[in-house]
């Protein structure tokens, strides 16, 4: 506990002297997620991971998720120098679609816009008409729907189907999918309601349709929280990263929190909804990379160029 505790220090030194500001992601390690709120950076949703990023003065970030939000970060602030934990944290929605093959399904289709979520490469992005989150897919795509757009969508096929059915609009769909929510299973889910019936259920459109079904509250990772905080019960089943689970235990005191069953989530598994690559950013490798200016996330400007159009889209109709 005492090294642990020197390591905070020496981050909030270094964050200081290197006049560079966290932003995290909130099923990043708990410990980053206080330093970042802690030394005025952000930890939140995508969304708002790019917006803070985009307008905080700072030249250098830390990016403490996974690669496509260091992209993000390093696509809307070109001048500024973007640094991650660990430059492997990658995605499976990312890493199921590659550019190429991308690009190709794009040829396929021109007559449909084309929405990506934000958990792709900058190539892809480049690729793209649109780029959302999950706190703003649904809007967006409601609004392309009403101005009589057919869409192509990529690559969460849950949250593309999700959209599709709340919104009625044409979507073609990439079949990709996040191998943390892709886990949570509806029939146990639906047990475990039973259990507890005075529980509301919470649930990251990332998961299975079956398990989207039974949620009260449907949304981005910001969205799900707000909803422990403010809705009238004192149990919640969460159906998303665990990681999330530090943020709401703080945001909602007295409340209690369940994670929703996954496949190998027994008495012998508690946590498995934890994502492999969010868990690769640590208090060690943040201070490293703060140390020595190392980690720095790349974009090709040109790639840069294109992607950032997708990207000011979404910005300009949140704003
Ligand atoms: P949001 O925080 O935007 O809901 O995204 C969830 C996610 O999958 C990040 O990896
Ligand atoms: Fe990707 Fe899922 Fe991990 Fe988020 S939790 S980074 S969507 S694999």
């Amino acid at each position: 506990a005492a090294e642990k505790a020197a390591l905070k220090e020496r981050i909030k030194r270094l964050l200081k002297e290197r006049e560079a500001v966290l932003v995290a992601h909130y099923y990043v390690d708990g410990d980053l997620q206080d330093l970042a709120e802690e030394t005025g950076g952000c930890v939140s949703d995508s969304l708002e991971m790019a917006r803070f990023g985009r307008d905080h003065p700072a030249k250098t970030l830390v990016v403490a998720g996974v690669r496509f939000m260091g992209e993000t970060a390093k696509i809307l602030s070109p001048e500024k120098r973007i640094l991650m934990p660990d430059l492997d944290a990658t995605c499976s929605l990312d890493l199921g679609c590659p550019a190429d093959e991308f690009s190709a399904f794009c040829d396929a289709h021109p007559d449909r816009t084309v929405v990506v979520y934000a958990n792709t490469s900058a190539a892809v992005k480049a690729r793209a008409d649109w780029m959302v989150t999950s706190s703003i897919g649904l809007d967006i795509v409601a609004h392309l729907h009403a101005q009589g757009k057919k869409i192509l969508w990529a690559p969460d096929k849950h949250l593309g189907s999700y959209i599709q059915k709340q919104t009625g609009a044409d979507m073609l769909l990439w079949q990709g999918s996040c191998l943390v929510h892709d886990e949570f299973k509806g029939i146990e889910l639906d047990l475990l309601k039973a259990e507890h019936p005075e529980a509301r259920v919470l649930v990251h459109p990332e998961s299975p349709a079956n398990v989207v079904a039974l949620a009260d509250v449907v949304g981005s990772t910001t969205q799900l929280i707000n909803a422990a905080q403010t809705m009238d019960a004192t149990t919640f089943i969460v159906a998303t990263d665990n990681g999330i689970l530090h943020k709401m235990r703080a945001a909602a005191p007295g409340k209690h929190f369940i994670e929703a069953p996954t496949a190998g989530n027994s008495a012998t598994c508690k946590s498995c909804a934890h994502c492999p690559w969010m868990a690769m950013n640590g208090l060690q490798n943040l201070a490293d990379v703060l140390e020595n200016f190392s980690n720095e996330i790349h974009v090709d400007p040109q790639v840069g160029k294109e992607a950032v159009r997708a990207i000011d889209r979404m910005l300009d109709f949140a704003a």
